[in-house]
């Protein structure tokens, strides 16, 4: 806790310009800077800095607020983080409240190994230039890597000399102590011997750095070909480093992941840095490990759009593959840049120079269905057993998909790619779609999640025998629970945030029988559906979002999306926000490779009609599960034989709306 005191000296100390002037380049123009908006791509500037009013605002994407919302946007601070950022910036002493003496000691030591890791970046850094040792051997490593001088700079790079304990000596006599030093794992002590030494002795020096900059932890590369050494060691996860936590390469990344909202993911080091040389800035590695969900949720900060990027050999692959199934299960867009056989990023980049590099990339861009029918599909097309596991394997992962429009879009295309009929398909998927539905109840041991708290918990026996026996209505519970945002609710919400000002016309027969022509907003049409049908969305923020439609509409005004930019309500306003930002991206590189995919906005009326069948399906599969939940629970005879009516007519309905949405439900 920082006190008011404290918070009120950080903010009059801060001058917005010179915060928001450190990310962003800004020009004076009368009483105010204005540049290019860092929240979205754009060529000329609209985005505006007051500073005696202490706000910024983009005319072009809406964004606005004050130095804190800036930085809260900006380097995804919380509020405490974002306060302790202009602090330090400012020199402003923080004076912390109710810091128990436990948490005091835990912050010293956390402090204590960010500094001594700090000293360290410095120290390597500093050996790889002025020293002849760290010149002749690691300076010129890097230079023979193709790397300049700039990029070594940028990206902190140095060298540890090839003696014992160099640097340990040389912490020690800066003060710092052996406890410190092992936990970084910059210095090993050996038991035994008592001996201790330089972890990194012998090796070039990637550091590894936090999102806001500060040094956690090593990468260290062996010069020698020898093969007994390994080639990478790495610092060893401690308090402050977590390599399942942390994208090689992100902190030099993340404004140009932000600004062209992509990231590019490769396997090493070099290849980041490389990638960043030949001006392709939006690029990061996992730290050594294979992709992490905590990794791609780092990534989600700045964009939902990922490409991955691997070299063809076999292994390359087999780790683009999982990858991607990892990245489609946390919702982003990905796509996939093959490199030819014994490239990979860094030695394209090194051989043909940035520009080729640039191209390859521009135009070797597939979704992942493409990808991986490319890559598997030469040796399978003569042989139906092997073609079958492919379109199988292929399918398993378009269920790993959230959204239900990008689904039905690589169903489109992997039918027309694998020359399968769409129905087969859709039918494989969902089969996929409720074993991951079923896999996922069952993990959480026939559990409904904290989500579907309007539903009725299912009574579960604790043996398990409870579980499924009307598979389908049982999936459909694990689905609301396990979808913490319904697809079609999502959908609906960003119909009515992106489009709810469009008009669409519909002939319809008047009592005299002519036809007649009548014409709607998409809000007005979304509106009276779901009134009419008296229905609601499980998702709460979706609910909101319906709720200012709807009442706005009621009280006969015009509603309008910008309402939510300066809504109050926090999660309301990201949730709106991201919504409205993200559209169907993916359509748009389709349209491009003359695939022809129809996007909202080319069919917004089908899109519409399409929108609410889902969401009315999605509501009576609610009440399917809820039917099934009660025929478990009931007493009598009588209950369960109005139960089981219920139930018929439910399912009947869910029938016909499933034929009218032209999918496979069971
Ligand atoms: N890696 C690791 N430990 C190893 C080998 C690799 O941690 N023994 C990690 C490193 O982060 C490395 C990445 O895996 O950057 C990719 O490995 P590789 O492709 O072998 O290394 P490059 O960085 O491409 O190295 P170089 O081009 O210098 O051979
Ligand atoms: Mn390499």
């Amino acid at each position: 806790m920082i006190d008011q005191e404290t918070i009120q000296r950080i903010i009059d100390a801060s001058r917005i310009e010179e915060v928001i002037g450190d990310f962003v380049s800004l020009k004076k123009r009368g009483a105010n800077h204005i540049g290019c908006c860092p929240f979205h791509n754009e060529k000329t500037p609209s985005f505006y800095v007051s500073p005696s009013k202490g706000i910024f605002k983009c005319f072009g994407c809406g964004e606005a607020g004050d130095v804190v919302a800036f930085l809260k946007k900006h380097e995804h601070f919380n509020y405490p983080e974002a306060l302790r950022y202009l602090a330090q910036k400012y020199n402003i002493e923080i004076h912390e409240e109710e810091q128990t003496e436990e948490q005091k000691e835990r912050q010293s030591e956390r402090d204590a190994l960010f500094h001594v890791s700090e000293f360290a970046q410095k120290y390597f850094a500093d050996l790889l230039y002025n020293d002849e040792m760290g010149r002749a051997v690691g300076l010129s490593y890097f230079h023979s890597r193709g790397l300049s001088d700039e990029v070594i700079k940028n990206f902190g790079l140095g060298y540890c000399l090839d003696e014992w304990s160099n640097f340990t000596d040389h912490a020690r006599k800066s003060g710092y102590s052996d406890a410190v030093l092992e936990k970084t794992g910059l210095t090993i002590f050996k038991e035994d011997s008592g001996r201790s030494y330089d972890r990194f002795r012998g090796r070039v020096m990637f550091p590894i750095y936090s999102i806001s900059g500060r040094v956690l932890g090593f990468s260290g590369r062996v010069l020698s070909s020898e093969k007994q050494a390994a080639k990478y060691v790495n610092s060893p996860d401690s308090d402050i480093y977590n390599k399942s936590r942390i994208l090689y390469g992100l902190y030099q990344a993340r404004s140009a992941i932000a600004k062209a909202n992509k990231c590019y993911l490769v396997e090493g080091n070099i290849d980041v840095i490389s990638m960043h040389q030949s001006g392709v800035e939006n690029t990061v590695a996992s730290c050594g490990t294979s992709l992490t969900t905590e990794q791609i949720r780092l990534i989600k900060r700045y964009t939902p759009n990922v490409t991955v990027l691997y070299d063809g050999d076999s292994a390359g692959i087999k780790a683009a593959l999982r990858a991607v199934n990892l990245l489609f299960a946390e919702g982003m867009h990905v796509r996939c840049v093959l490199f030819p056989d014994g490239e990979d990023p860094d030695s394209y980049a090194q051989k043909y120079g940035s520009a080729k590099l640039q191209d390859y990339l521009a135009g070797h861009e597939d979704n992942f269905v493409m990808f991986k029918t490319k890559v598997l599909l030469d040796g399978v097309k003569n042989d139906p057993i092997r073609k079958a596991e492919l379109v199988k394997e292929t399918v398993q992962t378009i269920a790993l998909v959230p959204d239900l429009l990008e689904r039905t879009e690589y169903i489109a295309q992997c039918s027309h790619l694998l020359d399968v009929p769409e129905e087969a398909l859709s039918s494989e998927l969902a089969k996929a779609l409720n074993q991951n539905r079923l896999k996922a109840y069952e993990e959480r041991g026939g559990q409904a999640s904290a989500s579907t708290s309007q539903q009725p918990a299912a009574p579960m026996d604790g043996t398990g025998e409870a579980a499924p026996i009307d598979v389908s209505a049982s999936a459909s519970a694990a689905t609301v629970a396990q979808m913490r945002l319904h697809p079609a609710e999502r959908h609906l919400a960003q119909l009515l945030l992106n489009f709810g000002d469009r008009t669409l016309s519909y002939t319809i027969p008047a009592d005299d029988g002519s036809l007649q022509e009548v014409s709607y907003t998409v809000a007005q049409a979304i509106v009276g559906d779901i009134h009419s049908d008296d229905l609601s969305f499980s998702d709460p923020l979706c609910q909101k979002v319906f709720d200012y439609y709807s009442d706005t509409l009621e009280r006969g005004d015009t509603p309008d999306a910008s309402f939510f930019v300066t809504a109050d309500d926090e999660a309301l306003r990201s949730f709106a926000i991201s919504l409205m930002l993200e559209t169907f991206r993916i359509s748009d590189s389709w349209r491009a490779k003359n695939i022809f995919v129809p996007t909202v906005e080319d069919n917004l009326q089908t899109d519409l009609t399409e929108s609410l069948l889902a969401f009315k399906l999605k509501c009576i599969n609610d009440r399917i599960a809820d039917n099934a939940t009660r025929l478990r629970k009931a007493a009598s005879d009588d209950d369960i034989t109005a139960i089981l009516e219920e139930k018929r007519n439910l399912v009947d309905i869910r029938n016909k709306l499933g034929c009218a949405l032209h999918r496979v439900i069971d």
